[in-house]
């Protein structure tokens, strides 16, 4: 009977999702400059991938510019969770700005190991998507050093100049899975090449992951809370789809959701990326609930304890 169907409808929701602690601590260090120094606050690009966060920090005086040049003299600007290249600090200096560098330290650490490696006068492969701002940010460490491999396409067409000195690096928010597979097949052609010191897909990259794969395994339909440009968010759509949901989309919020990919469901997992506020996740979740979807459990695969303290320019001077 209808009723039966109708009972067996439920959402499972993964955990951990939505904020990392980079995204986290990038936010809130632009309110807290808002609070301190007071409107505006310029940021240089999206401060996170989230068109949401974005409009909401551009509401209370955040101004978002693509360029250093186009901040004021002597103004304040933020620079994004994605980091930027050591060039870029030159120009803010140049300008007499007052920098706040909201990078998150994991990108930090990439790009550390990129400057350490192009010391020893090693060829760098840097796994990641061409055109992504952290992947220009990282590349800037070493520009004469880092070759892109914009996933596995990249790994027959690539040139180094000596193949028993080269190691690999990458973006923090690619795909698991694809960057294992691309790294074998990059040993294949370069046998002596060296891994990373640790991982540099982070932690929150493969945690969302790990948790997307558990629901999609029992869901015919994934829907994953992001915006189009947020690398991370667009990988959990992939990995649905290849660990069995049937359909999955990327949304920005609720009203991107189409009731009509509900026909013929039974369970829908949803997720959120890493530069998502939960109070979309709970807009999408509402919609659901109106079209029957109102058993709701939540599926941790992965605890979280992450943190990260905000950048010490603006520790400095909120302790002053
Ligand atoms: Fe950092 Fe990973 Fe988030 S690199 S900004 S913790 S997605």
């Amino acid at each position: 009977t209808p009723a039966t169907i109708t009972d067996r409808r439920r959402v499972l929701v993964a955990k951990p999702r939505g904020y990392c602690a980079g995204v986290d601590r990038a936010v809130e260090a632009v309110e807290r400059a808002l609070a301190q120094y007071g409107a505006p606050i310029y940021v240089r690009k999206q401060i996170v991938h989230n068109t949401f966060v974005v409009k909401t920090l551009e509401e209370r005086g955040a101004i978002f510019v693509d360029e250093t040049e186009e901040v004021p003299e002597g103004a304040i600007v933020v620079f994004s969770a994605h980091g930027v290249s050591p060039a870029v600090h030159q120009e803010a200096a140049q300008r007499s700005l007052k920098t706040i560098d909201a990078t998150c330290p994991l990108v930090t650490k990439v790009h550390n190991e990129a400057k350490r490696f192009a010391a020893q006068d090693y060829d760098i492969l840097l796994i990641g998507h061409e055109g992504h701002e952290e992947v220009e940010g990282t590349a800037g460490e070493a520009p004469d050093h880092v070759r892109l491999v914009d996933g596995l396409d990249g790994v027959e067409t690539v040139e180094v100049r000596d193949p028993s000195k080269v190691v690999w690096l990458s973006q923090t928010t690619l795909s698991v899975d694809e960057t294992t597979e691309t790294v074998t097949r990059l040993k294949n052609r370069f046998p002596d090449l060296i891994d990373p010191p640790s991982d540099d897909i982070c932690y929150a990259t493969s945690n969302r992951q790990t948790a997307v794969k558990e629901i999609a395994a029992e869901a015919q339909l994934v829907i994953v809370v992001g915006s189009s440009n947020s690398s991370n968010s667009k990988r959990l759509v992939e990995v649905a789809l290849d660990y069995g949901a049937d359909a999955s989309y990327l949304v920005d919020d609720a009203t991107f959701v189409d009731p009509a990919w509900l026909d013929g469901v039974t369970t829908v997992g949803v997720t959120s990326g890493a530069s998502v506020p939960e109070v979309l996740v709970e807009g999408v979740l509402a919609k659901l609930a109106a079209h029957g979807f109102g058993d709701v459990e939540e599926i941790e695969s992965v605890t979280e304890k992450m943190r990260f303290a905000l950048p010490h320019e603006l520790r400095k001077d909120l302790r002053a």
